[in-house]
């Protein structure tokens, strides 16, 4: 693990390169859901079906309220769908009303970050796999502090989450993540208010993640750039009631460099995307004009 050849697979297989058959295929079929607060019907997502294969980067962006936390909060297991399925590598997580249990497989990366503010950096990446007593804890030691040094992380273990940047935190929770060796990362919009420059550290860092694991990522924003740039696949939502209008291959080279940025290839699928988006982005602001008037 310690050298750069190694990969990000913990429970003591961090030499292994990457698995011949990838793991975290996702099958969202017609997933639909109607939230009911105090009687009125919010049609949230309608008969929204994709088809994420496992080791894909897969981006979700839509506009505003199109339904695409809905849809990760159903894969992680926060709430039912009305109707419809969710497998994960074929066995069904979620179908109807039945809710996905929550689990390890699928962790979520949140947007304010989830780190234990009374733990220490070590203390929270090794947590999940100790309550679950899942690895002795010098195990999880050795573990956590060699993903840690592999994310830049070094020599930060006895911090408290406080006493480190924002950024830092941010790559905690990925390590932390990691440490419970999942089939799926659901990150929603987890760069959202960070400035530019501390977003090309996330992003590269989150590439080598990718690179090295290649786990599957579900990943929402609403920054068409950093969606071409770190996905595999860009799936753009409708306006609400959310399903897929779209889904663009993004065939540029890996690893991905900020070179890019720059290629005609990247231009043209930068553009693809931000018409599609726009479309939508129209419809809801008229729709929003409509119900005000
Ligand atoms: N708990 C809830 N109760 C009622 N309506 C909700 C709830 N959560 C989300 N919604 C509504 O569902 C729609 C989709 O929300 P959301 O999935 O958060 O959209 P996005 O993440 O794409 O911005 C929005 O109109 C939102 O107001
Ligand atoms: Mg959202």
């Amino acid at each position: 693990m310690t050298t750069s050849t190694s990969t990000i697979c913990p429970t003591g297989t961090s030499e292994m390169h990457l698995s011949p058959q990838p793991v975290g295929k996702l099958s969202i079929r017609n997933a639909t859901k109607i939230y009911d607060p105090d009687g009125v019907n919010v049609l949230a997502l309608d008969n929204c079906s994709m088809e994420v294969e496992a080791g894909e980067f897969c981006v979700i962006v839509g506009p505003s309220g199109c339904g695409k936390t809905t849809l990760l909060n159903a894969i992680a297991g926060f709430h039912d769908i009305t109707s419809g399925d969710i497998f994960l590598d074929d066995e069904l997580l979620c179908s109807g009303t039945k809710q996905a249990e929550p689990g390890a497989d699928r962790i979520v990366v949140f947007q304010h970050g989830a780190l234990f503010p009374w733990y220490t950096v070590l203390e929270n990446v090794t947590f999940g796999p100790l309550v679950q007593g899942k690895m002795s804890a010098s195990a999880a030691k050795k573990e956590a502090e060699e993903i840690l040094a592999q994310m830049g992380l070094k020599g930060i273990s006895h911090s408290y989450p406080s006493e480190i940047s924002s950024g830092m935190r941010r790559r905690v929770e990925i390590a932390r993540a990691m440490m419970n060796n999942p089939k799926v990362l659901l990150m929603d919009e987890p760069y959202r208010a960070m400035d530019a420059l501390t977003k090309t550290i996330m992003h590269k860092n989150l590439l080598d993640v990718y690179d090295q694991s290649r786990k599957t990522i579900f990943f929402i924003t609403h920054d068409l750039e950093e969606a071409i740039f770190l996905g595999t696949r860009v799936y753009v939502m409708t306006t609400r009631p959310g399903t897929i209008k779209k889904v663009i291959d993004v065939d540029l080279p890996r690893p991905r460099d900020y070179k890019i940025l720059s290629s005609d290839r990247y231009l043209e699928l930068k553009q693809e995307v931000i018409e599609s988006v726009h479309e939508e982005a129209k419809k809801a602001f008229e729709a929003g004009e409509r119900e005000m008037a």
